[in-house]
């Protein structure tokens, strides 16, 4: 039966899930505090670059089943289930900080308190937030409104960037957190359209297992691609090629393919926050993740070593050399620049007096808010390569793979590549007389 939720948050997770809900059939209530973000949505706009959004976005707002508003008790008198998908920044010390969540169910407390509202209301945790939190919010909302009937479930998201949409519609499993039956019954109908019993089924177990879930599953990513970066050093060392052993791993079925891409390590706004946060946790609780403290040291050492091979193949300094970069964003198909691999190598190099040109098929308009006319922005791929001494690539657009050689060659000074996500052959490169930096790979040097 279709539902009216509420979705508190309209950011990456917030505004996705809204819209897959609605998609479902169900009337989904988003609520935020950016007036101006709320009227772009309102006009159909996704605000965000995400594949498939919106069209979806369009759809289900003529039809009148997302509404948009940044009033949270109409919301509260409308939704049974209030899904907070609220940003959990990392503080100083890299821990999740959970204020805004904490913050909004007590809102929502007091509206239930107020309006006496006496329906069963779920307040769900869907943003990445630390273990206990659930039980946080429950304590909370329970405190100031005794009398309510107000639970408390957590259930973590696992879409990705560029994919979010189809993950969602159809995701590998759907976890939630609760023993509570009823809250159990409600939280699975809303998501039987999206699983089945097959391969793709809804997991329940108790809340805090839920929130260590969305934990481990970041952290193993990351340390499956740390792992790689470190073994691409090793590689190069004693002149093996990265992706042939990414390849001859890959192909057994424990191991898998995927997350296996050595490169200029990980980035985006999940997996460096979240791998610090739960390192942090895991020292809190006395019981450290060694492992998961070295994933994030990999990652750094992986950027510096890059900067390190431009600088010493221009004999120690590149001051005062120019570079063409491509790709921006901190992975393709998206326009995310936050904790970007590409930014963070554009800060060391220019630390060393670099010059950068960039192009980016999504992220120019992003960066440029970050880093403004610290770097050139080129019209197209080709432009960023005029005059530069070397083509250094960051992220692995498709548009980047099957370049104009000749072209790359008459705009470049030189015949240098720096590709730090494995774009083409050492063997390729040779043939059309690039010198050719990789990673974890041979040198081509003609
Ligand atoms: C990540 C997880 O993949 C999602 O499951 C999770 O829900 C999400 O965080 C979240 O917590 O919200 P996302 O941040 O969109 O999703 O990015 P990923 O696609 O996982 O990529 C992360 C970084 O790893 C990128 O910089 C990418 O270039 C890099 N990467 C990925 C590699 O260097 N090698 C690989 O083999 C794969």
């Amino acid at each position: 039966m279709a539902r009216t939720i509420a979705i508190i948050g309209t950011g990456y997770v917030g505004l996705v899930s809204g819209v897959c809900f609605a998609e479902h059939g169900n009337t989904v209530w988003c609520v935020d505090v950016d007036q101006a973000k709320l009227e772009r949505l309102q006009r159909g706009e996704a605000v965000i670059y995400e594949p498939g959004l919106e069209p979806m976005l369009q759809r289900n707002l003529h039809e009148g089943r997302l509404l948009f508003t940044n009033d949270l008790s109409q919301a509260v008198r409308h939704a049974t289930v209030l899904f907070l998908c609220l940003p959990t920044p990392p503080d100083a010390d890299g821990a999740a900080d959970v204020r805004a969540v904490l913050e909004t169910a007590e809102r929502i407390a007091h509206i239930v308190r107020d309006e006496g509202i006496d329906q069963l209301r779920i307040v769900v945790t869907r943003s990445t937030v630390p273990v206990g939190t659930a039980a946080m919010v429950r304590e909370r909302v329970h405190a100031l409104a005794p009398a309510a009937d107000i639970r408390v479930a957590s259930n973590p998201e696992f879409m990705s960037e560029g994919n979010a949409v189809r993950e969602t519609l159809t995701p590998d499993r759907v976890v939630i957190g609760t023993r509570d039956p009823e809250v159990i019954a409600m939280l699975q109908e809303l998501y039987r359209p999206f699983v089945n019993n097959y391969d793709r089924p809804l997991l329940v177990m108790d809340e805090k297992s839920a929130e260590v879930t969305k934990y481990a599953a970041n952290a193993f990513l990351a340390l499956r691609i740390s792992f790689m970066n470190e073994l691409s050093v090793y590689c190069d060392a004693v002149g093996a090629d990265i992706e042939l052993v990414r390849t001859g791993i890959g192909f057994d079925p424990r191991i898998g393919r995927s997350y296996l891409h050595a490169g200029l390590g990980f980035g985006g706004s999940c997996l460096p926050k979240d791998i610090r946060a739960l390192a942090q946790s895991a020292r809190q609780a006395g019981t450290p993740l060694r492992l998961v403290e070295h994933t994030w040291q990999i990652n750094l050492d992986q950027l510096r070593r890059f900067a390190d091979r431009i600088r010493q193949r221009f004999g120690g300094t590149i001051s005062g050399r120019r570079f063409g970069l491509w790709g921006l964003a901190f992975k393709p198909n998206t326009d995310d620049v936050r904790e970007s691999p590409a930014h963070k190598l554009i800060a060391l190099l220019r630390a060393e007096g670099a010059q950068i040109c960039a192009y980016d098929p999504e992220a120019m308009t992003s960066t440029r808010r970050v880093l403004g006319d610290q770097i050139e922005y080129a019209s197209d791929m080709y432009a960023a390569l005029e005059g530069a001494d070397a083509l250094i690539i960051a992220t692995e657009w498709a548009e980047f793979r099957n370049p104009d050689w000749q072209r790359m060659k008459s705009c470049l000074h030189g015949n240098i590549i720096f590709d730090g996500r494995n774009l083409w052959q050492p063997s390729e490169m040779e043939q059309l007389g690039f010198e050719y930096h990789s990673i974890g790979r041979r040198s081509v040097v003609p």
